[in-house]
C-alpha cells in the first residue's frame, strides 16, 4: 500500500526523502510527493506516476543545513491517482502524509467546509491537516491541536504532520498502519517499513497502535523500546537480475535452507517456541490469509490434515471478518502473511483474540503487526521480498506448513522415527528442487512466445497441485494482465470446460507421484475439445501440445516445488515479452494495509 518517510536533521533532506520513497515504491506507486520545512519556508512537491517523475520535478530544488521533511508514495484508495490527490496534503500553513483510511472523513469535511475550509482533493487524508489548523485556532499548543485532531478521526492510520507554526517538529500518530521512528548519525528518520532505514539508521522504535507524539532534534531518547536495526542492505538489491522477482525466484533454494535451519534434522522437527503443550486440547485449525498467502494456506490444509490428522478450515481474511463464522473454543487460529501488515488478516486476528483463541503467525517480517499480535510465530526467514508478485515467500510458507504438519504428527506420536526421517529428507530434496536449471529457464523463455495471446489460461491440478494451480494463475494474472484461472482438474467438466477451444491455453500440473492418471483423463477431455495444452511433468504426456519437463523426483512435494518454479518463470517470461514492469505491475501493491 502507500509508503511514508520523514526526516529531521542537517543532511540533504530532498535526497533522504527521495531515496526512502524509492525503497517503498513497490508498496504503491500511482503518485508521490514530499514537503520540506526549512527556516519557516514550507515547500511541497507532487507528481503523478513513479518516483522518477517527482525526482525530475525536484531537479532545481535542494536544501542546506537543518530542516525537516515528510514524503509519501501513494496507492489510490479515495480518489483517482491525480496530483491533487497525491500526498502531502496541504492546508494554509501545514502539510500531512497518511497511510490508511479515515472512515469518518465525510462528516469532518462537511463540518470544516461549513467553517470556510476549502478542499483541493477527493481524499480522506486532506481533512486531517484542515482539522489540525482549525483546532489550532482555539489553542496555542500545536501538539494539543494535533492530539485533538487524532481523537476526532476514526479508522486506520499512520500520520506525519508538519506545520510552519511549529517548524522544528514532526507530529506523528499510529493506529492500525505501521510506523517506525529511527535514529542514525544523520538525524531522526520515520518510515512505514524497515527498508528505507537500512544503511541510515542504527536504532529503531516500532510504534504501537495508539502512539501519538512529536519529534524534534535530540528527542529520540524520550521514546520507549528502542531496538537495534540489524538488516543487510545487499538483500535489498537486484544482484544483476533483470527484476527483483527474478532474483527472488533464483534465491529460493538458498533462502529455503534458512527457513529449515535449526528446525529440520534427520530425526526430529523442532519449531522454536512451539511444544506439545501449545497444541494440547486443539481440536481444529483455522488458517486465515489473503492473496498468495491464502494459496499457501490451502496447501497447508492438505498437509496438516494428512500428517497431523486435524481438521483444517481455510478462510480468506476479508470474508472472515464480517461473516460471523462459528468460532470454536478449542481451535488454533493460524494467520499467514508475508508482510505481517495486511489489514484484513490483522483485523481477523484481532477479532479472534477477543474470543481468546490460541494464535500462531507464519510471517516473514519480525516485529510486524501480525507477529506482535500473535501468541506464537514461525518466521519464514526469506529476507525482504520486493517483487509485488510473491514467490519466495509462498515457497517458504508452504515449507513451514509442511514442517508444522510433521511437527504436530511427531508431538502427537502419529509418525515414527523412520517416517520423520523420510519427511526431513524429502524437505531437503524439495528445497534443492527450487534451484533454477538454466536449461529449464531457457526452454520456458522460448515457449513463452507462444502464449502471449488467446482468450485465457486454465491452470489445473489436483490435491496440493490445485492451490499451486491457483497460485500459477495468480502469478500470470498479476504481471501479464492476461486472464488466467486455476481449477481443481476434476471440476473442469462441471462448467469451465465450456470455454475450451484452441485459443484456450491449459497449463496442467501432472506429478508422477500423485494422481497422474486421474489428471491425464481430465486433460484428455480438454484435448478432445481442441484446447491447447502445456503439461508440466517429469513424465511424457502424449496429449500435450507442449511439455515443460521437470527433473524426476522421489516425492510429490519435490515435484510441487519444481513445478512452482516453472510456473513462476513462465509468468515472468510472458510478462517480460509483453513489455510489462514485472516488479511493479499496474493496480497492485506489495502490502495492502487498508481494507
Ligand atoms: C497483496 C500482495 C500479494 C499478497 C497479499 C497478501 O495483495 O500483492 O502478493 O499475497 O497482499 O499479503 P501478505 O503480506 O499478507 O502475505
Amino acid at each position: 500500500m502507500c509508503g511514508i518517510v520523514g526526516y529531521i536533521g542537517k543532511n540533504e533532506i530532498k535526497e533522504i526523502l527521495l531515496n526512502g520513497l524509492k525503497e517503498l515504491e513497490y508498496r504503491g506507486y500511482d503518485s508521490a510527493g514530499i514537503a520540506v520545512l526549512q527556516d519557516r519556508e514550507l515547500s511541497t512537491f507532487k507528481a503523478v506516476g513513479k518516483i522518477i517523475n517527482l525526482e525530475n520535478k525536484l531537479k532545481d530544488f535542494s536544501t542546506q543545513g537543518f530542516g525537516i521533511g515528510i514524503g509519501h508514495t501513494r496507492w489510490a484508495t479515495h480518489g483517482k491517482p491525480t496530483e491533487a490527490n497525491a500526498h502531502p496534503h496541504i492546508a494554509e500553513f501545514s502539510n500531512v502524509v497518511h497511510n490508511g483510511i479515515i472512515e469518518n472523513y465525510q462528516e469532518i469535511k462537511e463540518m470544516l467546509q461549513a467553517k470556510g475550509h476549502h478542499f483541493l482533493s477527493q481524499t480522506d487524508t486532506e481533512v486531517i491537516v484542515h482539522l489540525f489548523e482549525e483546532n489550532l485556532k482555539n489553542c496555542d499548543d500545536s501538539f494539543k491541536a494535533f492530539k485533538k485532531t487524532i481523537d476526532t478521526i476514526k479508522g486506520a492510520y499512520a500520520i506525519l504532520l508538519i506545520s510552519k507554526k511549529d517548524s522544528t517538529k514532526i507530529f506523528y500518530a499510529k493506529n492500525g498502519s505501521p510506523l517506525i521512528i529511527a535514529r542514525g548519525e544523520g538525524g531522526i528518520y520515520f518510515a512505514s517499513s524497515d527498508a528505507p532505514l537500512i544503511g541510515l539508521a542504527q536504532e529503531v522504535v516500532y510504534l504501537e497502535d495508539g502512539d501519538i507524539g512529536f519529534m524534534q532534534e535530540g528527542d529520540f531518547d524520550k521514546l520507549q523500546n528502542i531496538q537495534p536495526l540489524n538488516i543487510n542492505k545487499s538483500f535489498a538489491q537486484k544482484d544483476g537480475y533483470r527484476y527483483f522477482m527474478e532474483k527472488e525466484i533464483y534465491e529460493q533454494h538458498s533462502v529455503l535452507l534458512e527457513t529449515m535451519m535449526g528446525r529440520v534434522s534427520e530425526d526430529r522437527i523442532a519449531l522454536e517456541n512451539l511444544d506439545r503443550d501449545f497444541f494440547e486440547g486443539i481440536e481444529s485449525i483455522t488458517i486465515c490469509a489473503c492473496g498468495t498467502s491464502y494459496h499457501s494456506a490451502m496447501v497447508g490444509k492438505y498437509l496438516l490434515e494428512r500428517f497431523a490428522k486435524i481438521r483444517v478450515n481455510v478462510v480468506i481474511a476479508s470474508e472472515f471478518r464480517y461473516a460471523d463464522f462459528v468460532i470454536k473454543e478449542n481451535e488454533l487460529f493460524i494467520t499467514i502473511s508475508q508482510s505481517g501488515e495486511t489489514a484484513d488478516t490483522l483485523e481477523a486476528l484481532k477479532l479472534v483474540k477477543k474470543h481468546h483463541l490460541k494464535t500462531l503467525a507464519i510471517c516473514n517480517v519480525d516485529n510486524s503487526s501480525i507477529v506482535r499480535e500473535s501468541d506464537r510465530v514461525i518466521l519464514t526467514r526469506v529476507g525482504i521480498e520486493k517483487g509485488v508478485a510473491s514467490t519466495k515467500a509462498f515457497a517458504s510458507q508452504v515449507l513451514v506448513l509442511w514442517m508444522l504438519g510433521v511437527f504436530i504428527a511427531q508431538e502427537k506420536k502419529l509418525i515414527n522415527a523412520q517416517e520423520i526421517k523420510e519427511q526431513a529428507q524429502a524437505m531437503l530434496k524439495a528445497t534443492k528442487a527450487t534451484k533454477v536449471d538454466s536449461k529449464l529457464h531457457e526452454r520456458i523463455k522460448r515457449l513463452s512466445k507462444r502464449y502471449l495471446h488467446g482468450h485465457g489460461f486454465f491452470f489445473i491440478g489436483r490435491d496440493v497441485f490445485f492451490p499451486l494451480a491457483l497460485e500459477g494463475a495468480l502469478k500470470l494474472k498479476e504481471i501479464s494482465y492476461l486472464h488466467a484461472e486455476g481449477y481443481a482438474s476434476g471440476e473442469m467438466k462441471h462448467g469451465p470446460i465450456a470455454l475450451a477451444d484452441s485459443h484456450l491455453f491449459t497449463i496442467a500440473l501432472m506429478p508422477e507421484h500423485l494422481l497422474f492418471e486421474k489428471i491425464k483423463s481430465n486433460i484428455e477431455e480438454l484435448s478432445a475439445r481442441d484446447a491447447t495444452i502445456c503439461v508440466i511433468s517429469s513424465q511424457e504426456c502424449e496429449v500435450a501440445d507442449d511439455m515443460i519437463f521437470i527433473p524426476k523426483a522421489s516425492s510429490y512435494m519435490e515435484e510441487f516445488f519444481s513445478m512452482m518454479v516453472a510456473l513462476q518463470i513462465l509468468a515472468l517470461e510472458i510478462a517480460i515479452k509483453l513489455g510489462n514492469d514485472v516488479d511493479m505491475p499496474r493496480n497492485l501493491a506489495k502490502s495492502v494495509t487498508v481494507e
